[in-house]
């Protein structure tokens, strides 16, 4: 036997903060499908179709015009300039200078927290949460404090003494996701109001996760569309000047469906894009040059398609409501944002072994509620972004498998 290497210093381990870090537990239930046939996959957050052409062609002649080389970092000057009037449209007066483009939602948030959130930090997320927002700063080595939404008559509502006695003076940062993911919550103007007020006057940064802002199915009021809806959730842009401690980030990939392609922007304090700027360079260093050209046309040409896409997916989603409600022992509630319904069920306090049983017994894909914090146990995550005939087969399956328990 050889003699143990006195230069060895035991086993090659990652930092403790990102062994800590939790494991997707919605990868965890497709692996346990692993190698059943037949499975219906509602458990991603992503619709089953494809980008549109109109944007796939843009790619296509960028790439074909030779767009393969680096780009500014934050991004190429007519995407920042169609960005600002998107975010001007919806949200009042945002300039070039006061967006900068990332690489998707992901890497926005990232960016987001290591522009405010350093070792030792306390940051405030309310739950149940898509994990990123949570895990992201426990990874700069922040430790962070849920509040969690209630779930009552009206569905999923925010306390929001609650939340504003759990933003002490210390807090560095909170971190909201409206339209929520999972739950669809959306957070209404008057409490983003008093969020607001409340973080100016502690001077507690605000990073806000807007990317399913454009799926909302709220009334219009003074931002309605032909039909009435409202374009956009409400958003912190709508209160905030823009040289405050407010960083929203959002994305391409739910408006347009363009999860595969990795492209997104924040919007930030002008004062802050030349730190942002170092920081895309030591994370990305640009978004993919010919994704960015795609961009300034979905951003261009976009709107009616993201206008159709909500109304479609409102469909979709009051078509699942009321087929689920259907089902002995299904408490499910029609959420005004996002396209998932965070509903329970019988068998969903473990949340986890439901949804591998479901899918390896009933070929029914579901997300468990405690992939979305503690506080989501109890539920299950279906994402409705899809076909509503393949909504019907998944409804059925369901409804079988509860039947034979
Ligand atoms: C709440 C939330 N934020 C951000 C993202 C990031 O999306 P992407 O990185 O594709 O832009 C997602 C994706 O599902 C999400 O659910």
């Amino acid at each position: 036997m050889s003699e143990p290497d006195p230069f060895r210093q035991g086993a090659p381990n990652a930092r403790d903060a990102v062994r800590a870090l939790r494991p997707s537990q919605i990868r965890e239930v497709a692996n346990a499908g692993f190698g059943v046939a037949d499975v219906l996959p509602f458990w991603f957050g992503e619709s089953d179709r494809v980008t549109p052409k109109f944007i796939r062609d843009a790619a296509s002649e960028a790439l074909a015009a030779g767009a393969t080389f680096y780009t500014y970092n934050l991004g190429i000057a007519p995407l920042r300039e169609a960005l600002a009037g998107y975010v001007s449209a919806l949200h009042g007066q945002t300039s070039p200078d006061q967006v900068a483009v990332t690489s998707a939602g992901v890497n926005a948030l990232m960016l987001a927290a290591q522009l405010v959130v350093g070792a030792g930090d306390r940051v405030v997320a309310v739950t149940p949460l898509w994990p990123n927002l949570v895990e992201i700063p426990k990874i700069l080595g922040a430790s962070v404090q849920t509040v969690s939404l209630e779930y009552g008559p009206l569905g999923w509502t925010l306390d929001l003494e609650r939340l504003l006695a759990a933003l002490t003076p210390d807090t560095r940062l909170l971190m909201l996701n409206s339209p929520n993911n999972p739950t669809g919550w959306v957070m209404t103007r008057d409490e983003q109001q008093a969020v607001l007020e409340h973080c100016r006057r502690h001077g507690i940064w605000i990073v806000a996760d807007d990317v399913y802002e454009r799926l909302y199915y709220g009334d219009g009021g003074a931002h309605a569309d032909d039909a009435g809806a409202a374009r956009s959730a409400p958003s912190f842009l709508d209160l905030a000047a823009r040289d405050e401690r407010v960083i929203c980030v959002n994305s391409f990939s739910k408006a347009w469906l363009m999860t595969g392609w990795r492209l997104g922007w924040i919007v930030a304090p002008s004062a802050l894009m030349d730190d942002l700027s170092k920081l895309v360079e030591y994370n990305t260093s640009c978004a993919p040059s010919f994704v960015q050209q795609a961009g300034v046309v979905a951003v261009r040409e976009g709107e009616r398609f993201a206008q159709e896409l909500a109304a479609s997916l409102r469909e979709s989603r009051d078509h699942l409501v009321s087929a689920l409600a259907q089902i002995p022992g299904v408490d499910v509630k029609t959420p005004p944002g996002a396209m998932y319904l965070f509903f329970a069920l019988p068998g969903a306090e473990r949340s986890l072994d439901l949804c591998k049983s479901l899918v390896c017994e009933a070929g029914l894909g579901l997300a468990p509620g405690s992939a979305f914090g503690p506080e989501g146990e109890g539920f299950v995550r279906w994402c409705y972004a899809c076909d509503p005939a393949r909504l019907d087969l998944g409804v059925e399956r369901l409804r079988r498998f509860l039947a034979r328990r």
